[in-house]
């Protein structure tokens, strides 16, 4: 029979759903355990392991080699991205506060990427033109402060490769998107700036997640 409800929106998953095909398609080894473990005093707002797994996969079908990170927290994503890299390949990890950039380094260490992943420690829009000079990039993900992703995403399209990724979490900005707040306007501007200059989609993650491959 013909399923109109999901076309219209609706959900079929669950706690306990969700939970199996994480296991099943996006499990933990000890590496990525203990960089999805954040410490007391750091935000547990890391990817989720399907969204981690989808990066990882996302990356390996774009033949990505030299990738950017724009917001990493404690290393979880940036490992899972890492592994999709072939040898000399790279990714740069951007990461404001210098308490999660120190946690990220070790986590990234005991994961043996600490000659594949640099985490920069300031701002995206400070470090992001010191990266130029590493470019063109095949993916750019950007995680990080919802108000700059208006210039984040106009950076990754002049700095990616025709067919390169643009990647950016939450999407729906916490459910926020149409509000008339900065932030609101910039995620939206994100939106428009990667359907004019990406072939795109946002797909409806948790919080969604805008994946563009640039023209
Ligand atoms: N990508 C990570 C989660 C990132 S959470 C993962 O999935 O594992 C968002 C991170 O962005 C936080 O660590 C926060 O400190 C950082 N951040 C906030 N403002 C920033 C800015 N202006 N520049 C770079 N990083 C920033
Ligand atoms: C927050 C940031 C994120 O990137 C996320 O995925 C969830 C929450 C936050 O700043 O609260
Ligand atoms: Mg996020």
């Amino acid at each position: 029979m013909a399923d109109k409800d999901s076309r219209e929106g609706k959900r079929y998953t669950n706690p306990a759903i969700l939970d199996y095909v994480n296991k099943t398609h996006a499990g933990h080894d000890a590496a990525l355990a203990q960089a999805f473990a954040v410490p007391d005093g750091i935000p547990a707002i890391q990817v989720g392991p399907s969204e981690g797994q989808l990066l990882y996969l996302l990356l390996r079908l774009a033949n990505a080699k030299k990738v950017v990170e724009v917001g990493t927290l404690v290393g979880y994503s940036a490992i899972r991205m890492a592994r999709a890299l072939p040898a000399g390949g790279h990714l740069y990890s951007i990461e404001f506060d210098p308490k999660h950039a120190e946690v990220a380094r070790k986590n990234i260490a005991a994961a043996g990427f600490a000659d594949r992943i640099t985490v920069h420690v300031g701002a995206g829009v400070d470090v992001l033109p010191t990266l130029e000079g590493n470019g063109p990039f095949d993916a750019v993900f950007i995680d990080a402060d919802k108000q700059n992703y208006d210039k984040y995403g106009a950076w990754a399209t002049k700095n990616l490769r025709s067919g390169g990724l643009v990647l950016g979490d939450n999407a729906y900005l916490f459910g926020e998107l149409l509000d008339d707040s900065d932030r609101g306007r910039a995620m939206r501007a994100f939106h428009e700036h990667g359907a004019a200059t990406c072939d795109s989609v946002c797909i409806p993650t948790p919080d969604g997640l805008v994946v563009g491959i640039k023209r």
